[in-house]
């Protein structure tokens, strides 16, 4: 598809931002592909997802400058929305998205990265919202998720300098989970899209769901009350009786441990 492209491995689907003569910044028509691509991953058989860039420079280098120096007020708004729209759709995405940062992850390339539900990158990456010396404010949720992620003194300081930060003050912070040599990123992050996918897949879907439902909660008694729903919801599901019988098995006689190969529910 245009300037996504779309693989799938076993129950791992990889998303790959294909536009590297421009660090595969983010212009509508990559927007619109990235959507397009989203919205047909096959959930019931892909378990989880991978997103990273072409090359291995840039994971994204941000939303297309050329693309939003002529906007006026009401079209960037436009814009910003379409961003966030799909963002918002890759965040509350029902099977884990990870994104695989093997490069410049600036902008609205880390906002992307920001919308998966966690980060892996490799050493040569780079992180930033260079907005504020652009003239604008991030514009794809970098000032909401940035903020949620890090603490908002952190993310404030890296948006009010428009500093960019390498990938092992990146992984300080708590931007980022692990840092890899660059050949090694995708290998990594499709180890452990795997073990995710090995996992009981209506217990992982709710877990997503309980962690960002809960944390857009104001208190911990609104919180717990959407984990109860969800921890509700596992039984008598395939996974919640085989994992436990599983389990109980090995109880009896540890020679009997199985890895439960889960069906999709
Ligand atoms: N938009 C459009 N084109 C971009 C781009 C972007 N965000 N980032 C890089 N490119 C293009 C360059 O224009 C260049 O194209 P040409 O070869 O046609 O000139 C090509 O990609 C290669 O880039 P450079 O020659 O600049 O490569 P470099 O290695 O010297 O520098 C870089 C790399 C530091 C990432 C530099 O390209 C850069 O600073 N890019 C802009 C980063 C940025 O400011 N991103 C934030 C955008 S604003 C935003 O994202 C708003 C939002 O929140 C929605």
């Amino acid at each position: 598809m245009g300037f996504v492209d779309y693989e799938v491995e076993g129950a791992v689907g990889l998303v790959t931002i294909n536009r590297p003569k421009a660090l595969n910044a983010l212009n509508s028509a990559v927007l619109d592909d990235l959507k397009a691509v989203i919205e047909g991953v096959d959930t019931k058989t892909v378990r989880c997802l991978i997103i990273t860039g072409a090359g291995d420079k840039s994971f994204v280098a941000g939303a297309d400058i050329g693309e939003m120096s002529t906007l006026t007020k009401a079209e960037g708004e436009a814009f910003g929305k379409k961003g966030n729209d799909l963002f918002l759709e890759i965040e509350s995405f029902p099977i884990p998205v990870i994104a695989a940062v093997n490069g410049f992850a600036l902008g609205g390339g880390n906002e992307l990265a920001m919308s998966c539900d966690f980060r892996l990158a490799s050493e040569n990456a780079v992180f930033g919202q260079p907005e504020a010396g652009l003239g604008i404010t991030p514009g794809f949720g970098g000032t909401q998720r940035l903020a949620r992620l890090i603490g908002p003194g952190m993310a404030k300081q890296i948006i009010y300098t428009a500093r960019n930060i390498k990938a092992d003050e990146a992984k300080r912070i708590g931007l980022v989970n692990e840092v890899y040599p660059q050949a090694e990123l995708i290998p990594a992050a499709k180890k452990l899209a795997s073990i995710i996918a090995g996992n009981a897949p209506i217990a992982v879907r709710n877990c997503k769901k309980a962690i960002n439902e809960g944390l857009a909660k104001n208190t911990t008694a609104e919180a717990v009350q959407v984990e109860e729903k969800l921890f509700g919801d596992c039984f008598e599901s395939y996974g919640q009786k085989e994992g436990m019988a599983n389990f109980l098995r090995k109880k009896d006689d540890p020679k009997k441990v199985k890895h439960v190969a889960f069906i999709d529910e």
